[in-house]
Order: structure tokens, then sequence, then C-alpha cells
């Protein structure tokens, strides 16, 4: 027997891939580079695809074989045996089924509860990533786009620290822009020294926006000398750098606020950091041709586009599309990373097809955009109120992030408060769980769908206890780990000696749905869908009530294997929780 590849522990997937890779050699040895296509199965566990396509490759090649089913008949012939395959059938046109065998599963099951869940990481081919995601502007309130941006960037990058990918989380924050010269300038105004400058003192900087702004539009003497401050600043007089600084760190306070109660970790390297990099890398630009003059401006004509992408502005400056040229050549070059995702709505997707053309054009980057150094930019669509525009509050305003972060949390605080929950616990767990539960809901609720569709937030809909929520899941954790609680077994004894057996379907459709986690997570990484792993979860719950209504655990003659089932599934779903970013409860 070939023992299945030990790269691929618990990816049953890549495993069975590695056999039919052999298999396709031994097959058709004069098409040494065929790859083999495996899939879940519709009717076996797991389907190979591969003989359709070889068929009517070689037909006309004189081959031995006479249609695409006696193709897959030697695909089966000459796969090699190993203990995982249990049978092989063909189906349909020539479709390979595969029934992986019980025992097997039931052996890697129990294995990765000695060896632990990382041992079923996947494994990308890239070693240093960075996700660029969040990134707020300063002095401007992160608001509901802020938020997918944040959510689905930290789950992206834990499902890639996951697979062991080494990632850089950037928040590339805007703080470089034209509205610095007016924010500046207001502060003057109000606060003549701006050492004495305190968080209270400003109070909300989005109102400080907004009056600035107001001056800026109304008062062109103002306006002139906002347009003299920006000068000042970019030519780094250290009154205006100062003032600059006040600014940025009473935003940076406000937005850690933010991260640290959804419990996400970024690197802030601003817009500015990239700025005395920029005239190198438009020199770099210039002197490969790339660069016209157009209007006063310097640009790029990319093909494809029937606008250029505007590098230097007519007025010298720089702007959002240099600083990300140069962001990119920084990330490639000094940062040395293979993949780099962005994540923004999908309204800035021009702005990064055109850059990316710009650098493909440049010879920065191959010009697929499979081969690494690869860039995606992770576009999502807009989150939409009840009545379908987006989102908004009652008087019309921009919703701001906090707000809904304790408005969830409120919400699922009352309804563990109508269970009596402040009755069983101290006020800390109940705070807690009321934060688990609250601001998991709005994450799962956004991960969930496909971030390409936009959303209808609703707050009844997301803390809900029944259907596709982070509420009903969190449950149904908390539930398995009760069933073990009362069982009264010391689990991690059992772990050790016990053994799991898959005879009820109910149970082997159970153990090849917790094998199949690895593959989810590989998917989700290289597609840049979470939702893939949200569909998995929900699945692994609705197999084990399954399970748990066909199959009886404490007290059953097969105890021991029930329970290291429960653990087992109790475990991948904490996993998924975690690549969620969703904190788990363990008892609800
Ligand atoms: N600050 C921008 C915004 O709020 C997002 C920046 C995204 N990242 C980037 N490298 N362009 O819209």
């Amino acid at each position: 027997t070939i023992v299945a590849n030990k790269e691929f522990t618990g990816n049953p997937r890549r495993q069975l891939a590695k056999l039919f890779e052999v298999s396709l050699k031994l097959t058709v040895p004069d098409e040494p580079n065929v790859e083999p296509l495996i899939e879940p199965g519709k009717f076996g566990d797991y389907q190979c695809n591969n003989a359709m396509g070889l068929w009517s490759f070689i037909k006309g090649k004189g081959t031995q074989f006479r249609g695409p089913p006696a193709v897959g008949q030697a695909l089966i012939k000459n796969l090699p045996s190993s203990e995982m395959v249990e049978s092989c059938s063909i189906a349909g046109p020539g479709f390979v089924n595969v029934v992986l065998s019980a025992k097997w599963i039931a052996k890697s099951i129990e294995n990765m509860l000695v060896d632990g869940i990382d041992t079923w990481a996947p494994t990308l081919s890239v070693k240093r990533a960075v996700v660029d995601f969040s990134s707020p502007n300063i002095a401007k309130e992160m608001h509901v786009g802020h938020l997918r941006s944040t959510i689905i960037g930290d789950t992206l990058a834990r499902m890639l620290e996951y697979s062991k990918v080494e990632v850089l989380r950037r928040n590339h924050v805007g703080d470089w822009g034209t509205q610095f010269g007016m924010l500046i300038e207001f502060l003057f105004e109000k606060f003549p020294d701006t050492d004495s400058v305190t968080e209270t003192a400003i109070g909300d900087l989005q109102m400080f926006y907004k009056k600035s702004k107001l001056r800026f539009d109304l008062d062109p003497e103002f306006k002139e000398k906002a347009q003299q401050a920006v000068v000042r600043l970019q030519g780094g007089d250290p009154v205006y750098r100062k003032a600059w600084a006040k600014i940025c760190e009473i935003s940076r306070n406000e937005f850690a606020k933010v991260y640290q109660r959804l419990r996400v970790e970024l690197e802030e390297k601003g817009e500015s950091f990239y700025n005395p990099y920029i005239a190198n890398v438009i020199e770099e630009l210039s002197s490969k041709g790339l660069v016209e003059e157009n209007e006063g401006a310097r640009v790029i004509f990319v093909e494809g586009f029937n606008i250029p992408l505007m590098v230097v502005k007519s007025n010298g400056g720089f702007n959002y599309a240099s600083t990300d040229l140069t962001a990119l050549w920084y990330r490639l070059n000094e940062e040395k990373a293979e993949w780099i995702i962005y994540l923004t709505d999908l309204g800035q997707q021009q702005h990064f097809h055109m850059f990316f053309k710009a650098a493909r054009k440049a010879g920065w980057l191959p010009d697929d955009d499979k081969t690494y150094p690869r860039v995606n930019h992770v576009g999502f669509g807009l989150v939409l109120g009840a009545d379908n525009k987006r989102f908004r509050t009652r008087a019309n305003e921009v919703v701001r992030l906090v707000d809904l972060l304790d408005e969830a949390k409120d919400r699922s605080k009352a309804a563990l408060i109508e269970r009596g929950k402040d009755k069983e616990w101290t006020p800390e767990e109940l705070d807690q769980t009321a934060e688990a539960v609250g601001y998991g809901a709005l994450k799962f609720a956004d991960l969930k769908t496909n971030r390409l569709t936009g959303y209808t937030f609703s707050f009844d809909q997301m803390l809900n206890d029944k259907g596709d929520t982070a509420v009903y899941l969190l449950y149904a954790h908390a539930r398995i780990c009760s069933i073990i609680r009362k069982s009264g077994k010391d689990i991690d004894e059992l772990k050790r000696t016990g053994k799991i057996a898959l005879d009820h379907a109910a149970e082997r459709a159970l153990g090849l749905h917790l094998l199949q986690f690895a593959e989810t997570v590989e998917e989700a990484c290289t597609t840049l869908l979470p939702n893939v792993l949200c569909k998995y979860l929900y699945y692994l719950s609705e197999e084990f009530t399954k399970f748990y209504s066909n199959c009886q655990v404490n007290g059953s003659a097969e105890e021991t294997s029930r329970l290291l089932l429960c653990e087992a599934t109790a475990i991948v779903m904490r996993k998924c929780f975690y690549l969620l970013g969703i904190t788990p409860v363990y008892k609800l």
C-alpha cells in the first residue's frame, strides 16, 4: 500500500489527487502533464473527471481505448492501492466515483484529535503575503464599508496565516490627502497652541472635519490658506507636521478602539509612509517610457481603459494612484511579498485594475493573475438598509461603526437576560457572552454572503437563533460542549485511548464532512471567498444535528466513539470560528 501523502494530511482531495497523478501517468504515459481533476462527488465521496477530457485529447492519436468509460476503467486499474480508498466505479460518460474507507476517515480523525487541528492546515505555495484592509481615512469616521473591509480582510489574513503564509496585515490609512490643509488651518484657528490639543478638546473628529470643510467651501480666504498649508505640510514644515501628527493620533486612537472590540490586529502603514519613495518610483516608470504628459498632468495609458491613470497632478502633487503604485513597489521589492491582496468596495475596482495594469506594463508583475508575484483586488458590494438603498441612519447620516457594535451587543445582552442568564452568570460572563454573540453575529452576517453581492443589514435577522446565523452556530457548539461535559468522561484521556467507528450512515457523513475542513479552507483562500467557509460551518452543524438525532451518545454502547466525534466536531467548529474572527462560547 501507498500511504497517502503525508504532506496533505487531512486533505482527502489533495491526497486523492496524488494517487490519480500516478494513475494518469501509467494510463497515458505519452501525456505527462495532465493535472488530476478531483472534486467532491455527487454519487461517491469524490469523483475524478479526467476521463472525458483525456478521451477527446487522445482519440485522434490512435489510442487503444474505446471511449471515455474505458479511460476511466484504466484510471481505476492503475490507481495505486491505498488504505484511504474503499472502492471506485464508473458512472455516466466516464466519471470515476471514489468511495473512501470509513476506517481511514475514522483513523484520520483520531490522529487529528491526538496531534491537533493544526496538522490539518492546508499548505499554500506562498511564503509571504500582504493583506491591505480596513484602511479608513483620517479624521473621517469609520463606516460600515470599512467594517466590511475589516471583517473580510481579517478573515482572509487568518486563513492565510493558518495555511502557514506569513501575512503582513496592512492598514493603508488615508493620512496624506489635500484634506489635511483645511484640517490643520482649522485646528490652528481653534487651538493656537497645538500642544494643548487633546482628544476631548476636539471632541468628535467627524464633526471637526465637517466644520472645516464648510469653512473651506464658503470662505475663499480660508481656502487659500488651506491650500498653502498642504504645500507646507508636504514640504516638511515642522509646525505643520506636528499639527498633522496630532490629528492622525486622535484618529488612530479612535480606530484602535474599534479594532480592539473586533479583535482585529493591523499594522498601520498609511499613505504618508510611501511618500518619500514616490518620486523615485515615478522616475523609474518614466525611464521605462510609461509616463506621458497629458493636459498638464503626467499619466500612464493602460490598455482596456479609455481614461489614463494620472500619477502626477498638474500642480506637481502626487495622488492616490501614485501612492498605490509606490506601495506596490515597496511591497514587492522591500517587503518581498509574493501575493498582495487589497480589500475595498467594488466602487474602487477600476482604480485597482488600472494600476495593476500599469505595474504589469512596467514588468513588475507577470501578465496573468495566477503566477506569483500576484495581486488581487478583493472587492465587495454595498451594505443596504431595509429600504434597499445604501445603509444610512434615520437622519440620513453615515452609520457609525461604534454605534453598530453597541447595538449588536445591547441586543444580544437583552436576549440573554430574557432567558434568565443574568441570574445564572456573573456580570462579566454576561458581558463577555453578549459581546461574543453580538459581534460574532455582525461578522457572520457579513461573511456568509458572497462578498460580490451587497446585503441588507438587519439586526433581527443576524441575531436570530435559528437558521444560518452565528447565534445558531454558537448555540450548536455550546450544546456539543455540554454533551461532553454531561458524560462525566475525561475527554483528553479518551482522545489518547479511544477509537472511532463510523458504522451508522449519519456518523460516516459527519466524519467525511469533518475531513473536508482543510480543503474548504484552501478553497476559501484560493478563491478569496470566506462565504465558502461559512457554508461549510453551517453544513457541519447540520450534519451534527442529523448524527445526534439518529445516534444516542451518552449511555450508549458506542459512547466513546461518539463522544470523540462530538469533540472533533467542536474542535473543527472552533477553528472555523477562529478563522472567521468569532469568539466561541462554551455555555449559552
Ligand atoms: N482609504 C481608502 C478608502 O477609505 C482605502 C484604501 C485601500 N487601500 C489601498 N491600497 N488603496 O476608501
